[in-house]
């Protein structure tokens, strides 16, 4: 039979390894697709480079949309990023009848409702198994191999910039702005990390989990975002010393009244497997009711990783594409509403209405009753305390004798609850500093 035939948009970083890993492995690729796959067209603005890339055999452009009116290609592939271009791109070839694999997760997270459902309504699929932690197979896994799942839950370290800034906070006992410029120095961040420190990358990561865990749409505008930048080197130690490390996580959860869908740091016991991902690596928790917790781990980024997964997602439009659009694998693994109402519109709540626990920070006076009088605030509120760790402020650099670091470990409480609680705390007199506070998960 002969190849099907894709086209290439943007031969970068993931574009060249997808290139090469196809052409290495196509023997093998061939033989599980059950036909060749073959990139004969691409389109890049820098044409020498491209061509420099895939040789004399293959098409190169300038002109993305030259790919989408060329009839023979079957698949495109888009690895623009974005939601500009790619955008206009993605939606015109799915009008042109042509399958489309993409690693854009921001594209997807944003705009997902509207390409999925054009996808459906011209029968053709959108793939992006590159989207979300890079060449851990996570999309697949979620959508197909944990199908019988009610899932309950998913939290994953999906973010490898800030995971290995993080991981050099940990080893070196640095503060967030050093490694962050030693990080750009050695090329782990990008000149303009702040997709990545912020944590909106990995918002657009977790919110096509939510949709494919819990069959409701992409909603990357209901996510609670918090990124790295405010964590100091005194919490790193202080939740090692009380068994944590901290993480930046991006987690969903079904609860009876709506979904959790929230990227921040996060306090995990040391002891999890997750809490030992270090560096630039990846990794994700799902539980589900019948399979228990499991756990993926690997890249998420880098050329032949990521292109890994971009592969994958070619083999599958291979075996598929003859099949009947509605006896394929659903985008976001429920069926669409069209078909009697299998998407469901459960809520994603809002951060006040999260229930979680929590590692609290405070300077303040070292004078009698201070304690008390913090943990009373805290009881009075009914939230229960689990830890509490003092450390004279000269331990930690701090202002001298006259204050303390007081840490506090709570039980799982409300946000909005311990939103209160914080802003009557962070009131008293004796309150001496912003108080810091960082959620916390134990992910049993
Ligand atoms: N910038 C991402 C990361 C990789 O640091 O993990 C692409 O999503």
């Amino acid at each position: 039979m002969k190849p099907i035939q894709v086209g290439l948009l943007g031969i970068g970083t993931v574009g060249s390894g997808t290139f090469n890993v196809l052409k290495r492995n196509q023997q093998e690729i061939k033989r599980r697709a059950g036909r060749g796959i073959e990139i004969t067209m691409v389109a890049d603005l820098d044409m020498a480079r491209a061509r420099a890339i895939v040789g004399p055999d293959v098409t190169v452009v300038n002109d993305a949309r030259a790919v989408l009116a060329n009839p023979d290609i079957d698949i495109v592939i888009e690895l623009i990023g974005g939601y500009g271009i790619a955008k206009a791109l993605v939606l015109e070839a799915i009008a042109a009848g042509k399958h489309v694999v993409t690693a854009n997760k921001a594209l997807l997270a944003v705009h997902g409702t509207e390409i999925f459902a054009a996808a459906s309504a011209k029968g053709v699929m959108v793939a992006f198994e590159a989207a979300v932690a890079g060449g851990i197979p996570i999309i697949k896994a979620l959508r197909e191999g944990l199908t019988a799942n009610s899932i309950q839950w998913v939290a994953g370290i999906i973010n490898g910039t800030t995971n290995f800034i993080l991981s050099e906070m940990r080893d070196k006992g640095l503060d967030f702005d050093a490694v962050l410029k030693e990080a750009q120095r050695l090329g782990y961040a990008e000149a303009d990390p702040t997709f990545d420190i912020e944590g909106v990358d990995a918002a657009h990561k977790a919110t096509l989990m939510s949709a494919i865990a819990f069959g409701i749409p992409v909603q990357f505008d209901k996510a609670y975002i918090e990124g790295i930048t405010k964590l100091g080197a005194a919490d790193i130690r202080y939740a090692e010393q009380l068994g944590y490390r901290i993480k930046l996580l991006g987690i969903t959860k079904r609860t009876a009244r709506g979904v959790e869908l929230r990227v921040h740091p996060c306090l995990v016991p040391a002891k999890r497997l997750i809490a030992n991902v270090e560096g630039a690596m990846n990794a994700v928790m799902v539980q589900g009711d019948a399979v228990g917790t499991t756990l993926y781990y690997g890249k998420g980024a880098g050329s032949e990783p990521t292109a890994s997964a971009v592969i994958a997602d070619l083999v599958d439009i291979t075996r598929l594409h003859t099949v009947d659009p509605l006896n394929r694998v659903p985008h976001l693994a429920f069926q669409p509403h069209t078909l009697d109402q299998a998407m469901t519109d459960l809520p994603v709540l809002p951060m006040e209405e999260v229930v979680t626990s929590y590692y609290l920070r405070l300077r303040v006076a070292d004078e009698a009753g201070v304690l008390a009088r913090v943990t009373g605030i805290v009881a009075s509120a009914g939230i229960s305390i689990d830890a509490v760790l003092q450390r004279e402020a000269d331990e930690v650099g701090g202002e001298g004798a006259t204050s303390t670091d007081l840490i506090i470990l709570t039980h799982d409480t409300l946000e909005g609850t311990m939103n209160a609680v914080l802003a009557e705390l962070q009131a008293l007199p004796t309150v001496l500093a912003p108080i810091t506070r960082i959620r916390k998960e134990e992910l049993n």
